[in-house]
């Protein structure tokens, strides 16, 4: 088949063969024989092999164009096959693609770029090639900026799969891996599953008061950062409520700790707000990025003040050296890609589209009985599925893995596998695609309510 690029590209979903299709089928069984296991559960479901993709859309190897609702894993803001990054990529490479972490025109324009774009406090940075490294550079940072030890997480956190971030991640992925870096503790986050009904207030006052006892009866009274994510990604889609993130302002303030936010997952015009604290107001003393900031390349930042990141012994020289983070191709496509935000008002079109999004799931999905709640911010949408209205108990693993794969046969491709669907397309989604992914999630729950 003819898969150019220059084939016109549809705004909705265009099926040629079942999907997965015999092509599809073919790649994933080759690359599973040759991969370790452990790839994500999206991938290993769907069976699903993409060649390329425009915008919103993406095409699989039998030539089935595919709506992405899921921007990969919520990397792909500005859509598939992004010009202005593709052609930032090819002259960088083919100027200079690496020498250590010697200084370069291009990262000191996209650090310039981005200190405009961020709080003044926020004015130094470190550099590496993924949210889980940016975590960890961000848990040596504050370690040594404090001369403290202890790390306060939250039940639900997602921070990645190297051990420190794991250690401050909850959930699945830690079993038969021995012992956790020490000096983490998780604290009660705000989470429907328990508040229900409760307003943000309530939520807020609960988690403050599990905060303040487990400083007074398990930690010591020097924590050296709390880390939480403004909004829960992985953990449920959890927009975290001002007040509950004002208290955590004011509890660092109190104690001397550092306050992180990890905003990998939201960071960057995903909920609606160039950055997730616009929502609350409330200034990080480190802001951690990843994901889509790089416009598809690897990247992880951690921005902090000054005073804050060149302190302590971890910022002797080469202590926070690494091979290949900052280097001129991350730092081309980060620049490419914030150009291409603000030029394409990207930010705008998640915020309107986004609430168009969220309103269109919450009216056609009222009367399903598996869904619980679709909540979100921008184009970070969770739909909450349960397996029985009443009790409201997460719907287990069969029934989210027949929703991936209905919506899959409908042309919508998601990646999450968690009871809570996530919907995170590209940020220049149109209202059009908007409710072509509604009808699809209402018509494969209606087809898996009547069959169960
Ligand atoms: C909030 C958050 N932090 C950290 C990470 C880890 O990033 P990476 O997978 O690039 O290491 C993720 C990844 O999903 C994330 O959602």
């Amino acid at each position: 088949m003819d898969t150019s690029t220059d084939e016109v590209v549809t705004e909705l979903p265009v099926l040629r063969t079942e999907v997965p299709g015999p092509n599809s089928r073919a790649v994933f069984k080759k690359d599973q024989s040759l991969l370790a296991a452990g790839n994500s559960a999206g991938s290993l479901w769907s069976e699903l092999a993409i060649r390329d993709g425009r915008g919103a859309m993406i095409r699989d190897v039998d030539g089935n164009w595919l709506l992405d609702a899921c921007s990969g894993t919520v990397v792909m803001n500005l859509g598939h096959g992004h010009r202005g990054v593709a052609d930032a990529l090819a002259e960088q490479a083919g100027l200079l693609t690496h020498f250590y972490d010697f200084a370069t025109e291009v990262r000191v324009e996209f650090l310039e770029t981005l200190t405009a774009l961020l709080p003044a406090e926020l004015d130094a940075f470190h550099l590496a090639n993924s949210g889980s490294e940016a975590v960890e550079a961000a848990i040596r940072i504050v370690r040594s900026a404090t001369g403290r030890y202890e790390v306060i997480a939250f039940h639900n956190a997602y921070h990645g799969r190297t051990f420190g971030a794991l250690a401050l991640t909850t959930g699945a992925g830690r079993e038969g891996l021995g012992p956790m870096m020490p000096g983490v503790t998780h604290s009660v986050a705000p989470d429907p599953s328990w508040g229900r009904g409760m307003d943000d207030s309530e939520t807020s006052a609960t988690c403050a008061r599990h905060l303040e006892r487990l400083v007074k009866q398990v930690l010591t009274d020097q924590p050296a950062a709390v880390v939480i994510e403004p909004m829960q990604g992985a953990g449920g889609m959890i927009p975290i409520p001002g007040e509950f993130l004002r208290y955590l302002r004011e509890f660092c303030d109190r104690t001397g700790a550092l306050l992180v936010f990890d905003e990998i997952l939201t960071g960057g015009g995903r909920t609606g707000r160039l950055w997730t604290f616009e929502h609350s107001g409330v200034i990080p003393d480190i802001l951690l990025l990843g994901k889509g900031i790089g416009g598809g390349f690897p990247i992880g930042i951690v921005a902090g003040p000054r005073s804050v990141m060149d302190a302590g012994p971890g910022a002797e020289p080469t202590h926070n050296s690494s091979t290949f983070g900052g280097n001129p191709l991350a730092c081309a496509a980060g620049l490419a890609a914030i150009r291409a935000l603000e030029r394409e008002e990207l930010v705008e079109n998640a915020a309107k589209v986004g609430a168009h999004l969220i309103d269109g799931l919450t009216k056609r999905l009222e009367k399903r009985q598996s869904v619980a709640e679709v909540r979100g911010l921008g184009l970070a949408i969770g739909i909450e599925l349960v397996s029985d209205p009443i009790s409201r108990s997460p719907a287990g693993g069969e029934f989210v893995r027949d929703v991936l794969l209905g919506l899959l046969r409908r042309g919508v491709v998601i990646s999450s596998t968690s009871h809570v669907v996530r919907i995170t397309p590209p940020l220049c989604l149109t209202f059009s695609q908007a409710d072509f992914i509604t009808e699809a999630v209402n018509s494969t729950l209606l087809e898996l309510e009547r069959s169960s």
